[in-house]
């Protein structure tokens, strides 16, 4: 599915909206360049859980927030830093990406794409300064939740 949005508030609606779609252990990766609205998006789904948008950081540095939602946590992954996957190899990664009691959302997605089986993978790219365009696929999921996915109305 592709998407267009013209502005910072209609990515951050698009993920809103995205959110009551994903259900516990969905893991999602977010790609796409510096700057594109890889963390707006984030936003946008944290809002669609209730979770106040400001409390959305980028965890560049840490590697790793857990934003603790009423029924089960968010994990945001940013992998900016992570330059050569063997790092997360070391790191035992595999474990923390798949939480089946969370949601996991990874930015810099395509880091780690090749040694996932099942993702939804949200790219957005630059169409001008303030337009991006968004794609959305998945990888490994059944029948129905890519029909869920695909009832995405925005
Ligand atoms: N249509 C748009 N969607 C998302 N962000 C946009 C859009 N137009 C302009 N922007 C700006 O692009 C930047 C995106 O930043 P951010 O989400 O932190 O990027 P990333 O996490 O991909 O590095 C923000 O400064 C935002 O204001
Ligand atoms: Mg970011």
């Amino acid at each position: 599915m592709v998407i267009f949005s013209e502005s910072i508030n209609k990515t951050k609606m698009i993920g809103k909206k995205f959110a009551s779609l994903l259900t516990k252990g969905d893991v999602l990766l977010l790609e796409g360049e510096l700057g594109v609205g890889k963390t707006v998006f984030i936003k946008g789904i944290l809002e669609g859980f209730n979770f106040p948008p400001n409390e959305v950081i980028s965890p560049s540095f840490t590697l790793i927030r857990e934003y603790h939602l009423k029924d089960f946590p968010i994990y945001h992954i940013d992998l900016y830093r992570i330059r050569v996957k063997e790092e997360l190899i070391n790191l035992g990664y595999e474990d923390y990406f798949y939480n089946p009691q969370g949601i996991t959302l990874i930015e810099w997605g395509d880091r780690v794409e090749d040694i996932l089986n099942i993702y939804i993978k949200v790219e957005l790219s630059f169409v001008n300064e303030r337009k991006r365009r968004i794609s959305i696929i998945t990888k490994g999921y059944s029948y129905e939740k890519i029909s869920l996915l695909d009832s995405l109305v925005i």
